[in-house]
Formats: structure tokens, C-alpha cells, sequence
């Protein structure tokens, strides 16, 4: 009996010991589906929900996702896609925090042969992307100027803030709007205060430019074209400051809890819902069908400065007061409780 558990543990040494012999430190490829996400931020809520839904539809589907987060940097970035990429994925849904920088990325991926998906923000700058899977963002800043142009009279001293000028959304959102905004300015039915990039997206970024521009132009501005929550939350700090808040025009955008509930209490106008929760299922089932080597259902395209990249594009809408329990409570994507307090 001994003899037979010692010639046993042999057998177990010697044959772990061949396959460990064998192992090339690739990495082991038993079929299943591997997938890398490279979110840029979890700032906002709004990313949060992204990669919550990722998450869950994946392990629903048996799906593996290996998720990488990176604090709205490029090398942080940089370096956690790569990480990916020595991991032995099959497939890589790349939000960028610069549209530029992560060409050499996507660069990468096609000569490992790893398909790209550009997740929510383009990526600019190269010609190996796969697919753009976002919304309509040029209809995003539609939505936000046309609140804007009905709800800021004419004759107003207005402040324009636009998004992070690494991400190509800002471009997109500003040009949306400005379709509204801008013959109002030509026409000299508003006076612009200031007109500026939000660098990283950070409110405390919007505070300090609204913050100046209220004192350049002596606390007199009627509107603010805000690109997200965020930049708007941070705008209302500085309007709250000046005893403004609730007396000046502002849009924002993503939905988020804390926009929801200005809207409510009236310090902010409107925001702009964008369902994440069927972006980032989306994201997957593109995924798995471009693993597969499976055609999308492209519905548009958009210029990245190489080619018009085929795109899948959600649609957002807007909400404002009278109809924010029905585009954001009844479709779950926020508790009637959380937005109205009771
Ligand atoms: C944009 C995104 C917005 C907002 C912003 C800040 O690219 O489309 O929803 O979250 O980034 O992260």
C-alpha cells in the first residue's frame, strides 16, 4: 500500500513537473472568451454603471473580462493596455482617456490581431480601429443648445465651457450645441464672458473658469452651456457663491444623481440621458461577435481624422424638469426615493 501512494506521488510530481516543464509563460488558451476593458476614469457615475453592467453581463454570458482602470492618465493608461495584451485577450473595449495617444494602441492590438472597440470616446489618429460604439454625441450638444437658445433670453452675457480637450466627446458635445449657440453670438443676441475647455473634465476645473468670468463680468451672466453634471456641479459652486445658483440658465449631461437632484431643487436646468446600461451590454455582444469574426450592425460613421469609423450609435435624450421621473425613475435608471427625497 505504501509503495503504490509513494509511486503515486511520484506519478503527480513527475507529471506536474513535465507540464510546468512545458509551460511557455504564454498565456493558457482553453477556449473561453477573453475579453480586456480599459476604462479611463471612475470619476463620474456615469462609468461606474458602465463597467457594473459590463461586469455582470459578461459573467451572465460566461464571458471572461479583465477590467483595467486608469485615473485620467495616458501612461497609467498606456500601461494597464498592455498589460491586457500579455494577458492573451481576445478582444479589447478601449474608453480612452486621450483620443490621440491611444492610437499607438490600437496600433499595437492590430499587429497582435486583437479587434478594437471604441468605447464611448473615439480614438483618433489611426486607421485600425474596428468599431466606434457610443451615442450620438453631436445629438447630445443638440439637445443641450436648443435647451439653451429656448430658456437664455436675448440680450444675455452667457459662459461656454466645453469638456476635457483630450477627449473627442468635448468636440462632438461643443459642436452639437453650437449649432444653436452660435448665430445667437453672430447675431448679437448673446455676449460671451468666456469660452473654454475644461481640462480632465474636473468640476473644480469649472469652478475657477466660472468663478473669473462672474468677476469679469461683474456677477451679470443669464446662461451656461455645461458640458457634463460634473463641470455644471462645479459651475453652481461658484454660482451659489455669488447667491446665483437656481437664477442662471445650465445644462449638464449623464444623468447622474446629483444633476438629477438640482434639477429637482432648480439649480440646474437639464441633463442628458445616456443609457450605459445597454452601451456596456452592447460593448460586450460586439465583443463576443467581432471575437467570432461576425459582422455589426453599423447604424453610422465617424471621422477620426484617418477614416470615417464605422460606428454604432445609442441615442440620448433630454430631461428636464416635467419629465424626469418618467425618462429616469421609470426606467430604473435612478429610485424615485434618491431623485425626489421621499
Ligand atoms: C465623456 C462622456 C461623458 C462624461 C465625460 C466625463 O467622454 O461621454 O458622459 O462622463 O466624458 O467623463
Amino acid at each position: 500500500m505504501k509503495r503504490i501512494i509513494v509511486l503515486l506521488c511520484l506519478f503527480a510530481f513527475l507529471f506536474g513537473g513535465a507540464s510546468a516543464l512545458f509551460a511557455t509563460g504564454e498565456p493558457e488558451d482553453d477556449g473561453e472568451l477573453v475579453i480586456g476593458l480599459s476604462l479611463p476614469t471612475q470619476r463620474e457615475e456615469r462609468w461606474v454603471r458602465d463597467r457594473e453592467t459590463m461586469e455582470a453581463y459578461a459573467e451572465e454570458l460566461g464571458v471572461d473580462l479583465r477590467i483595467q482602470v486608469a485615473d485620467a492618465n495616458t501612461a497609467e493608461q498606456t500601461a494597464q493596455v498592455e498589460n491586457l495584451f500579455a494577458q492573451g485577450i481576445d478582444v479589447l473595449i478601449l474608453a480612452p482617456h486621450d483620443a490621440a495617444a491611444a492610437a499607438s494602441l490600437v496600433d499595437q492590438a492590430e499587429d497582435e490581431g486583437i479587434p478594437v472597440i471604441s468605447y464611448d470616446r473615439l480614438i483618433t489618429n489611426t486607421p485600425n480601429l474596428d468599431v466606434y460604439l457610443s451615442f450620438d454625441n453631436v445629438g447630445v450638444g443638440r439637445i443641450q443648445g436648443e435647451f439653451f437658445v429656448n430658456n437664455v433670453p436675448d440680450g444675455s452675457n452667457i459662459i461656454i465651457l466645453a469638456g476635457a480637450p483630450t477627449d473627442n466627446n468635448a468636440f462632438l458635445f461643443k459642436e452639437g450645441a453650437m449649432e444653436f449657440i452660435q448665430p445667437k453670438i453672430d447675431s448679437g443676441a448673446y455676449t460671451v464672458v468666456a469660452d473654454q475647455f475644461v481640462d480632465n473634465w474636473l468640476p473644480e476645473n469649472a469652478l475657477a473658469i466660472v468663478e473669473n468670468a462672474l468677476t469679469t463680468a461683474g456677477n451679470d451672466v443669464q446662461g451656461i452651456l455645461a458640458p457634463n453634471d460634473g463641470t455644471a456641479g462645479g459651475a453652481i459652486v461658484a454660482l451659489e457663491a455669488q447667491g446665483l445658483a437656481g437664477d442662471v440658465v445650465i445644462t449638464g449631461q449623464d444623468a447622474s444623481l446629483a444633476g438629477a437632484r438640482r434639477i429637482v431643487e432648480g439649480t440646474q436646468g437639464m441633463t442628458v440621458f445616456k443609457d450605459t446600461r445597454e452601451l456596456g451590454r452592447a460593448a460586450i455582444d460586439a465583443a463576443i461577435a467581432l471575437a467570432s469574426g461576425e459582422d455589426l450592425d453599423f447604424n453610422g460613421a465617424v471621422d477620426n481624422q484617418v477614416f470615417d469609423v464605422p460606428s454604432i450609435l445609442l441615442t440620448p435624450f433630454s430631461v428636464e424638469s416635467d419629465n424626469i421621473e418618467e425618462v429616469l425613475v421609470d426606467s430604473g435608471y435612478l429610485s424615485r426615493s434618491e431623485v425626489f427625497g421621499n
